[in-house]
């Protein structure tokens, strides 16, 4: 009998293209959309059987859609992942991947440095459901010991972060939160959002973290055009997400699915090549006399550099992703000037499209902070947050020449 060769051997791409189902049925090429609510039983004995526990039966696609299914395999392929889960948006996995964790009297440990959305998430809906978040110094992943209580459930974090892109060491973190582990005698869920690294370029898992959870509004999307979520993890883990996914409703719409899917096809492509785009406009910008700072992982000047490389390029990452901060000279009025003198990279927010998008962190992901939780997070006034796109490089050096100038 021929040896099935497995998804996981063969290349990203090849997984991200073809999901585990090389050759193995005659049809359409693309998934098909099931654009539907509901599907209909071929009789009541579908609806006992579904009452019984049996989840073959389709039901409902707030609980599952064929073609939501086909882009959850694909991503669990491309992310070394037993199982992952589609969400509606980023926020809607992130907070149902949480409070799967967590219940009253809980507490998180988390890196203070978050997209604005999770942390204002851990600062004002978590502690109505007393949940309590407390923040570890992300240089030191050893401060979790003298952190830890009987209370902590999740150990959470980014890395790089928005925007400031600063790299935490998931292999220090990991190994502390075990001996965090051994000090409470339990369990402690350690789960990291890979947005910005995406796994082409970052494996968290391959250093033993636990879930997985990423905005694939960004680099899995990557057209600009939908909203999306992940969840990546154990099969047991993701079944108790799924009831989350249930309750609170944050569903993927089977269009959305599709367009995700499509979109996986190029994800390689794309991310290759913002990868090599960051890095040549990180460079030409750190020579600009009117830029303060560049923030970007891939450059010999970021503080964690060597983490950068150690976890992502040496661990068989591609790059260091398609993100670049900036501070420009001035302050937030500079900066505003820049974003507005811009003709080709364009001035949204969001991130992990094609096109080159530039924000500026005080007015979007960073709004309703005050000053403190801004300088803990990194954030100055005149930071130009850039979301590298696949655009020819020199229209994007001599784009970001002019509008400096
Ligand atoms: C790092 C990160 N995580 C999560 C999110 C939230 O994702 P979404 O907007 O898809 O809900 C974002 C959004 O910008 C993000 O940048």
């Amino acid at each position: 009998m021929k040896k099935k060769a497995s998804p996981l051997g063969r290349s990203l791409a090849t997984r991200a293209i073809h999901g585990s189902k090389l050759h193995a049925f005659k049809g359409p090429v693309s998934t098909p959309i099931y654009q539907t609510s509901t599907y209909r039983f071929d009789s009541s004995d579908d609806a006992v059987r579904y009452a019984q526990g049996d989840s073959n039966v389709m039901v409902y696609t707030r609980y599952h859609n064929p073609t939501t299914a086909e882009a959850e395999e694909r991503l669990a392929l491309m992310m070394n992942a037993e199982k992952a889960l589609l969400f509606g948006s980023g926020m809607a996995a992130i907070t149902s991947a949480v409070l799967s964790v967590v219940k009253t009297g809980d507490e998180i440990i988390s890196t203070p440095a978050l997209y604005g959305g999770t942390y204002r998430f851990f600062r004002d809906i978590l502690p109505r459901h007393g949940v309590e978040v407390r923040y570890m110094n992300p240089e030191r992943p050893e401060s979790i010991i003298d952190l830890v209580s009987p209370g902590t459930r999740l150990i959470y974090f980014e890395t790089p972060t928005n925007p400031t892109l600063n790299v935490v060491d998931i292999k220090a973190l990991v190994a502390a939160t075990q001996r965090a582990e051994r000090k409470v005698v339990r369990k402690i869920v350690t789960m990291v959002d890979n947005t910005f690294a995406s796994c082409l370029n970052q494996n968290p898992f391959a250093f033993g973290v636990d879930v997985i959870v990423e905005s694939g509004t960004k680099y899995l999307g990557g057209h600009s055009d939908l909203l999306a979520g992940v969840v990546a993890g154990s099969k047991e883990f993701i079944k108790g997400v799924h009831t989350q996914l249930k309750y609170y409703g944050g569903s993927a719409d089977p269009f959305m699915s599709y367009l995700l899917y499509r979109s996986l096809k190029t994800f390689e492509l794309r991310v290759e090549r913002q990868n090599e785009n960051a890095m040549a406009l990180a460079k030409f910008l750190e020579k600009h006399p009117n830029v303060n700072r560049v923030l970007y992982p891939g450059l010999s000047s970021h503080p964690q550099h060597r983490i950068a490389k150690r976890q992502m390029v040496d661990a068989g990452g591609n790059g260091y992703g398609g993100m670049v901060t900036i501070e420009v000279k001035g302050g937030v009025k500079k900066a505003v000037r820049v974003c507005d003198s811009l003709r080709v990279a364009v001035n949204a927010m969001s991130l992990g499209g094609v096109e080159t998008l530039v924000s500026i962190p005080v007015y979007s992901s960073h709004i309703n902070m005050t000053d403190d939780e801004l300088r803990n997070h990194g954030v100055t006034p005149g930071m130009i947050r850039i979301s590298v796109g696949v655009e020819g490089i020199d229209d994007l050096k001599s784009d970001f020449a002019q509008a400096l100038r």
